[in-house]
């Protein structure tokens, strides 16, 4: 529903509520703990992502201390419900009920959409589902409906009466943080992993290793994060320190600094582990990304005979990949796929195989060698022949393989899940979708966070459509969206929500596939960067807010 049939069907009903006040005045008590209240205004909500359908009732309903939830709402989205009704009632306990009995009622319903949900609050609270996602996207709209009550001068707490109808339109709302070249603190990250959930978000891709460290424990090599996971302040570092002299939101987080001159970190297996219990608590997978043949200094500078020279290096624009004549690089990268999958419980490994500079593999004797033996006629049937060996194994484990669409060579395509980034390729997301490959869109222009946020970019981002500009995507295979943040300048938590909020929300919407209305997107959006801030997450505030 868009904003202006929003406000037209609001007139009326408030014309209607006007017209009834005439005739009934006061409060009636309904069962459950509600005190039915028709002489306040009409409350409204501002929801992100706007559901698919939104109906005001006639009236408002009132919610007293005596609210109860159903004990078939179990787990997280109970907590979730059960701290956010505390929070609004000013209680200290809510008491749970068998569901018939309870206020806060649910059903299963088959015939809504996998993550859909229905919401019906008039007497009182139903939640039909089908799923259980389907049940923690209903609760976390009817947490922001309770959070966004209004409360009467005599102490009311009113909720607007209402039927929501929703569910998406896209199943892959992604979401993807580069670690590698600035880190967070897990417990952070878990508060991202709530509004995550609070927007619907589904995916969370984590960019793991790269050129400028490696992030996660691996057993077998524990030099990797030891050694691989710090690096002398690089030029990204070094910019960092001299604008934070006149401007502290690029102060580096000093909790990832030794020496005053080292940048490093990296999650032990363990750490990991409870983050991504939380986050798919939370209706999240967290997806790894291993970037590789390039972006994989970090492990060459501890690893050196990786790369064909012997050492790590920078060639013409990226750094010196691994040899990918060398079987021996093969049995190393095995081993460590071989940790991330059993780590990672989600169906799908990003293997990265973005940006990969050929020009050792041009002049290495291994490499060439391995070109003519396996008849791959040079160095891009090489990169071919890599992702490929890589992507059977990560397969052989039972994985979904992830690649951005570098990765792509049209005249021998393998078998992936790409993510396309280059929007200076603007055919090929089509192409990809026509030879039958499923694709992620997140086209740097205006999915890439990490740019100096403005306005004009989060309005382009809210309005983005795919056409004119990228044409015959096949919509069957075409998952959804991702967002993503590189941090090569985000060197704290300040900055990464500056640049993440209220960038996500517009995205959310985006992403769910809401109708979408810039001015109305802009009438809800303070709420929600308020309750960021009153969440302790850093957001930018837009010029039309201040
Ligand atoms: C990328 O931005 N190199 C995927
Ligand atoms: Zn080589």
């Amino acid at each position: 529903m868009n904003g202006t049939l929003n406000n037209n069907f609001i007139r009326k009903r408030l014309a209607i509520l006007f017209i009834g006040m005439q005739i009934c005045t006061g409060y009636s008590c309904s069962k459950n703990g509600s005190i039915e209240n028709q002489s306040t205004p009409l409350s409204k909500v501002s929801l992100i992502p706007l559901p698919q359908s939104l109906q005001y009732g006639s009236s408002n309903l009132s919610l007293t201390k005596e609210t109860t939830i159903s004990r078939d709402i179990e787990g997280i989205p109970h907590e979730l419900l059960k701290i956010t009704l505390m929070q609004v009632l000013g209680s200290s306990s809510i008491s749970n009920a068998a569901n018939e009995e309870a206020f806060i009622r649910i059903s299963k319903d088959n015939t809504l959409g996998d993550e859909g949900y229905r919401i019906n609050i008039d007497e009182s609270i139903n939640l039909s589902y089908k799923t259980t996602e389907g049940l923690l996207w209903g609760i976390q709209t009817l947490r922001q409906i309770l959070l966004q009550h209004s409360t009467t001068q005599n102490s009311l707490i009113n909720i607007p009466k209402l039927i929501i109808s929703d569910t998406p339109k896209k199943t892959w709302r992604g979401f993807h943080i580069d670690l590698a070249r600035h880190m967070f603190n897990l417990s952070y990250l878990k508060k991202i992993a709530d509004v995550l959930s609070f927007y619907k978000i589904n995916k969370l891709q984590l960019h793991l290793t790269d050129d400028q460290g490696w992030r996660i424990e691996v057993k077998k090599y524990p030099m990797l994060t030891m050694q691989g996971g710090w690096r002398e302040f690089d030029e990204y570092d070094k910019r960092c320190i001299e604008l934070s002299n006149s401007d502290i939101d690029f102060t580096i987080d000093s909790r990832f600094i030794r020496n005053n001159s080292e940048y490093g970190g990296y999650y032990t297996q363990e750490e990991m582990k409870d983050f991504i219990t939380y986050a798919t608590k939370r209706g999240i997978d967290v997806i790894p990304e291993i970037d590789m043949p390039g972006h994989f200094s970090a492990a060459i500078k501890v690893f050196p005979e990786l790369s064909c020279t012997g050492q790590a290096g920078w060639g013409k624009e990226f750094s010196y990949p691994i040899c990918a004549g060398r079987m021996e690089s093969y049995a190393f990268i095995k081993n460590i796929l071989d940790e991330i999958s059993a780590l990672f419980p989600s169906e799908y490994i990003h293997i990265g195989a973005d940006e990969v500079e050929m020009d050792n593999w041009k002049k290495c004797e291994r490499c060439q060698g391995l070109i003519q033996e396996k008849n791959l006629k040079d160095v891009n049937g090489l990169k071919n022949y890599f992702v490929e060996q890589i992507a059977t194994y990560a397969k052989s484990k039972g994985k979904t393989v992830m690649a951005w669409d570098d990765a792509y060579i049209g005249n021998n395509p393998q078998d992936l899940l790409y993510t396309y980034w280059r929007d200076w390729l603007p055919d090929e997301p089509g192409e990809i979708t026509q030879k039958g490959y499923p694709l992620i869109f997140m086209e740097w222009g205006h999915f890439y966070l990490s740019a100096t946020p403005s306005d004009d970019l989060l309005k382009s981002l809210y309005q983005f459509n795919l056409e004119p500009k990228f044409q015959g995507i096949l919509k069957n295979k075409f998952l959804g969206y991702q967002a993503c943040v590189w941090t090569e300048m985000i060197p704290n938590e300040r900055k990464f929500g500056q640049h993440t909020f209220p960038s996500l929300q517009a995205f959310a919407e985006l992403a769910w596939g809401s109708d979408r209305n810039w001015s109305n997107f802009t009438e809800r959006l303070p709420w929600h960067l308020q309750w960021l801030t009153q969440n302790g997450i850093h957001s930018r505030t837009p010029g039309f807010i201040k």
